[in-house]
């Protein structure tokens, strides 16, 4: 039965380029997870966007001498490029500096408070003697109090993701000018966590989480059960969406408060914007409907316990029917972290791997699948040159396209540019089919439980049966005694490839889609990816990403050749890459 399913992926920073790090865990999983339920014929909303507000933000403007404006438009823009350019298949790629996100916002916020889940508070906050402001988050840095990392950010230690306040740091300094901030008295709303664990937050983590990764559900539990404490989510700074309450100017909704809303705000957008203004529902209020957050394990906090405590606290928000609940998350599949050639990835040291540049380089599929290969899913890895050279070139180039080139061809030019016409198969052929058939289900599974790594290690051990198959029947050698025979064969691994073709698409829409035209197929497997001025309510426009589904014809299901079909001259699908090129991309980050 055709399902609901919300691809949520994490909303990056408008404060900094992309490298193959922030992506890994987020993007390219959640993409391969919608085309896949696409395929298999779910229904499949994806939406994220730029992450506009926030102290990331309004530091780099600091430091640039900008307005937050400014840089998050330029950064906005460079993410839709990247996006699009690495075939990540949003819905809807939108940003939260929306009139529909600030409005759904707000009325969260307005929702806790009636219900009783915000209360203000006078607090003791940081405050620059020499700027004459308070310094929020990521304005101050200091000594973590966990795990002692000198360098720990006001708002989430870099080296053990404990989520920080920035009076707790020892030895706190300003960022902006290395001056000793003072405390100061402020007053902000809070979110009552406690009141929310017991409220179901803390039963709910407790049951049914058996699919849920260690990283994701160990972390939510252990900080549920270590005694909650109630949140600020409102915060002294001018960038962000204003607190909707009189008497509270100047003040704003914490970035991590309102940027989880964006899931839903997205939703409810894409839903206007398609003129089915209600149809967002079928995402957020189907029991049935299954919604994934693809993250980095420093946003599991904010997934797994700050956004299921906004959405239990609300638990229905446009909605009159009294027996419908919000949705929460059935799946937080949280990344480790991936490293770079076995150091920490850091943008400011260049120490990276820039998507953009990657992108100007290399083919997006050999990036997607060296991305899925080095997957962090359960400890972090590394992206290492060398090894993406050599899975382009021995996996990519000489398996897969290998296999899809030699049968391609020899159809082409030994059975007048058709698929040959089979004689009887025999057991060799059937057997082959019938691996790969298997294939639909275990690999289908996998795609849905999240197991991104395991799912593409069996489409390519079955692309490595196929070339076994193809090596032990020889067509090159029975076509010079018996014509049937040797078209038997290529018609079966033609077949096969039609098959992997669709087992890969989830992973490498580009070739796959490719590879569907030289085998004489018409139309598309996937729909369009576009980028638009895209107009959300109240007639307001803004840059956004977008993904039509109309003529897509990829389905999850065992290839159905027919024989005879005229095929389409073909390219290889792949480019072998010189071994240099490992080193020469080394030597540009400086590494020997
Ligand atoms: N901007 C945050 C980061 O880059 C992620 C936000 S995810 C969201 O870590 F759901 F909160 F939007
Ligand atoms: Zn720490």
């Amino acid at each position: 039965m055709a399902q609901h399913v919300l691809v949520a992926i994490a909303w990056p920073y408008a404060s900094a380029k992309i490298h193959a790090g922030n992506v890994t865990g987020s993007h390219p999983p959640g993409d391969i997870h919608a085309r896949y339920h696409r395929v298999a014929g779910d229904h499949v909303l994806m939406v994220s966007g730029t992450d506009s507000h926030g102290t990331p933000i309004t530091v780099v403007a600091n430091r640039e001498g900008k307005q937050p404006e400014e840089i998050f438009e330029h950064y906005h823009r460079g993410f839709l490029d990247l996006f699009q350019r690495l075939g990540i298949s949003y819905d809807l790629y939108t940003h939260t500096d929306t009139r529909t996100h600030h409005r759904v916002s707000q009325d969260f916020f307005l929702d806790l408070l009636q219900k009783g889940y915000l209360h203000t508070q006078v607090d003791e906050q940081m405050y620059s003697e020499t700027e004459n402001r308070f310094l929020p988050d990521r304005y101050v840095e200091g000594t973590c109090p966990k795990c002692g990392y000198e360098s720990a950010r006001g708002d989430q230690c870099d080296r053990c993701n404990t989520l920080l306040d920035p009076k707790d740091l020892l030895n706190p300094r300003s960022r902006i000018d290395g001056s000793t901030p003072i405390l100061r008295n402020t007053e902000h709303f809070f979110l009552d966590l406690p009141k929310l664990a017991e409220a179901g937050l803390a039963k709910w983590l407790q049951e049914g989480k058996e699919h849920w990764r260690p990283n994701a559900i160990n972390f939510a539990r252990n900080y549920v059960g270590e005694g909650l404490r109630a949140r600020s989510i409102t915060r002294d700074l001018k960038w962000g969406i204003p607190v909707p309450v009189d008497g509270w100017e100047g003040k704003v909704l914490y970035v991590w408060f309102e940027a989880v809303i964006g899931y839903l705000s997205a939703s409810i957008e894409w839903s206007h914007n398609q003129g089915t203004p209600e149809a967002w529902k079928d995402w957020w209020y189907d029991p049935a409907a299954r919604t994934s957050y693809f993250i980095g394990k420093d946003n599991i906090p904010f997934h797994t316990v700050i956004w299921p405590a906004e959405l239990m606290g609300v638990k229905r928000i446009y909605e009159d029917d009294p027996t419908r609940t919000l949705n929460l998350p059935y799946d937080v599949p949280a990344n480790e972290f991936m490293n770079l050639e076995q150091k920490k990835i850091s943008g400011s040291h260049n120490w990276a791997v820039w998507v953009d540049e990657a992108l100007d380089q290399y083919d997006p599929d050999a990036l997607r699948y060296y991305l899925t290969v080095a997957m962090p899913e359960t400890r972090d890895t590394d992206w290492l040159w060398d090894g993406f050279v050599r899975r382009n070139n021995d996996e990519l180039v000489a398996t897969w396209g290998n296999l899809v080139n030699r049968a391609l061809t020899f159809a082409y030019r030994r059975f007048d540019e058709r698929v040959p016409t089979p004689g009887p198969l025999e057991n060799l052929d059937t057997q082959l089919l019938a691996r790969i058939e298997a294939g639909f289900e275990t690999i289908g599974e996998l795609l849905a439980a999240a197991k991104f790594r395991a799912a593409l290690a069996e489409a390519m051990a079955l692309a490595r049966e196929a070339n076994r198959y193809l090596e032990e029947k020889g067509p090159w050698f029975q076509i010079k005694e018996d014509r049937e025979a040797a078209g038997t064969t290529i018609y079966t691994a033609l077949r096969a490839i039609d098959s992997l073709k669709i087992l890969l698409a989830p992973f490498l829409p580009f070739s796959s889609q490719r590879l569907h035209g030289y085998l004489g197929y018409e139309g598309t497997l996937f729909g369009r990816s576009y980028t638009t001025l895209f107009e959300e309510e109240g007639g307001r426009t803004h840059d956004a990403l977008c993904y039509d589904a109309a003529g897509a014809v990829g389905e999850w299901k065992p290839s159905e050749l027919p024989p005879g079909q005229h095929l389409r001259p073909s390219q290889p699908l792949f480019k072998k890459l010189d071994e240099s090129v490992a080193d020469e991309e080394r030597s540009r980050i400086g590494a020997g």
